[in-house]
């Protein structure tokens, strides 16, 4: 099948190089002519582990171009996918404003039947705004042919991104559109595994079917670090009531892991705008707005168990940060709870050192030249001199203890772990203070 996928981001390039990879024509469009032109030079403009290989491969086969020119894209797909940003505006909610430049760019051009797909999380209702749009180019050429909108919500993780396109749990397909429907399972029917992952809906119940999923993951985030709180002051251990409570087949155990607040480019942003899409319609949605809440204080947890130890006056000292990703293989800083931690340390008139593995440049482009914010070339070289170890994110290599060593180049032997990653009685048996997350 020909495609066309509108977008180079993250979403946008998974899919169009995925779509590839199981032997369809891509022409993948951006309006970016840099990231284009990093895709045409054989690299990518995003960290996501396996997918630059993924590319090479599929763009030797001649299976997957890229390109800036509208037209050609337009002309290219029989499915053209929008996967273009949705960047939260002042007020929480959902900027359409590229999604519907897209649909507006595919009107003025198409001439014949064609499948809009939605791919950008996009609130409840954009498909029939996408619709409207569509129509009104059509209209304006005096161009007679039908088209389908489909939402079909993403839902891969960053750092897991081709794994989950690959081996998707399943596949949401929302329109009223018959023969789309047809041209979708067909698309779809090679990530099949075992059993049909195709549900069909309508659209506007695949539209909130992404939403509700974020939101729920969400909400049990925040409800375990509301519950690790709670066990910090009661001396019960989280990761025991987590093993506890995961067991129960209704509960499981994903995504039960307390930490210093979740981030990224999803979780904090579509919990806003589902927020607002029900302000909108009336409704307050209470849990949620608790569960956005309780992650807001969440990012403050290690300000406040540093504060704690180490006072409020904290001139003069420094503290090594292991990781700034919002989570573990990506480069992705957007809402991460690092930038909550830098900065209020900054305030109290401390410096950093930190290390990750790949988000270094990142923070360099959001930072820029600050003397109060230096890189370290690996993790343990960060501890030299530094007053404490502070951990955000949990990269494997951080896993690994090494504590006689992270005691010998500290000044104090005080590790925060915001993550989690140590059994605590094993670290306070090398003389180190351990303030993890409830965890005793
Ligand atoms: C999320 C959804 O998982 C994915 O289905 C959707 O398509 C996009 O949003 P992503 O933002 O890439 O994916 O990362 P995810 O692995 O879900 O983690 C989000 C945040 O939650 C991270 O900051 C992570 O550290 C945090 N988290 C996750 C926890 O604090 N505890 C957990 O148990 C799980």
């Amino acid at each position: 099948m020909k495609i066309t996928v509108i977008g180079t981001g993250y979403v946008g390039l998974v899919t169009g190089t995925c779509l590839a990879e199981v032997g369809n024509e891509v022409l993948c469009l951006d309006l970016d002519a840099s990231k284009i032109a990093i895709l045409n030079g054989g690299g990518i403009p995003i960290h996501e582990p396996g997918l630059l290989e993924m590319v090479k491969r599929n763009v030797a086969a001649g299976r997957l171009k890229f390109t800036t020119d509208i037209e050609q894209s337009v002309a290219f797909g029989q499915v053209q996918f929008i996967a273009v940003g949705t960047p939260p505006d002042e007020d929480g909610s959902a900027d359409l404003k590229y999604v519907l430049a897209a649909a507006r760019n595919i009107g003025k051009h198409m001439n014949e039947y064609k499948v809009v797909v939605d791919k950008s999380t996009v609130p409840v209702g954009t498909a029939d705004k996408v619709a409207a749009v569509l129509q009104e180019e059509l209209s304006a050429r005096g161009v007679d042919t039908t088209f389908a909108v489909v939402s079909n919500p993403e839902f891969l993780k960053e750092g897991a991104a081709v794994e989950d396109f690959m081996r998707p749990d399943r596949i949401v397909i929302g329109t009223e559109d018959p023969k789309a429907v047809t041209i979708m399972r067909e698309l779809y029917a090679q990530f099949n595994r075992n059993h049909d992952r195709i549900v069909v809906m309508d659209l506007r119940s695949a539209e909130l079917t992404k939403y509700a999923a974020n939101a729920m993951l969400a909400t049990r985030i925040s409800f375990m670090n509301e519950l690790a709180l709670l066990a910090d002051k009661m001396g019960a251990d989280i990761e025991q009531v987590r093993l506890g409570i995961g067991s129960d087949p209704r509960i499981g155990f994903h995504f039960l892991y307390p930490g210093c607040g979740y981030g990224g480019s999803c979780f904090p942003k579509d919990v806003q705008a589902l927020i607002k899409t029900a302000a909108e319609n009336d409704i307050k949605l209470k849990v949620l707005t608790s569960v956005e809440d309780a992650n807001e204080a969440q990012k403050q947890v290690l300000l406040t168990k540093i504060k704690a130890r180490f006072g409020s006056e904290l001139q003069g000292k420094n503290f090594a940060v292991w990781g700034l990703a919002f989570k573990p293989n990506t480069d992705d800083m957007r809402a991460a709870s690092s930038r909550t931690l830098i900065e209020g340390l900054w305030e109290l008139g401390a410096t950093v050192t930190a290390y990750d593995p790949v988000a270094m440049d990142e923070s360099r482009r959001i930072y820029g030249d600050d003397a109060r914010l230096t890189y370290a070339e690996n993790h343990m070289s960060t501890l030299d001199g530094a007053d404490a170890l502070v951990i955000v994110t949990e990269w494997k290599e951080f896993r690994v203890p090494q504590f006689e060593e992270i005691k010998a180049r500290l000044k104090s032997p005080v590790i925060f772990d915001g993550r989690n990653l140590y059994v605590p009685a094993q670290v306070r048996s090398h003389g180190l203070e351990y303030f993890a997350i409830g965890r005793r």
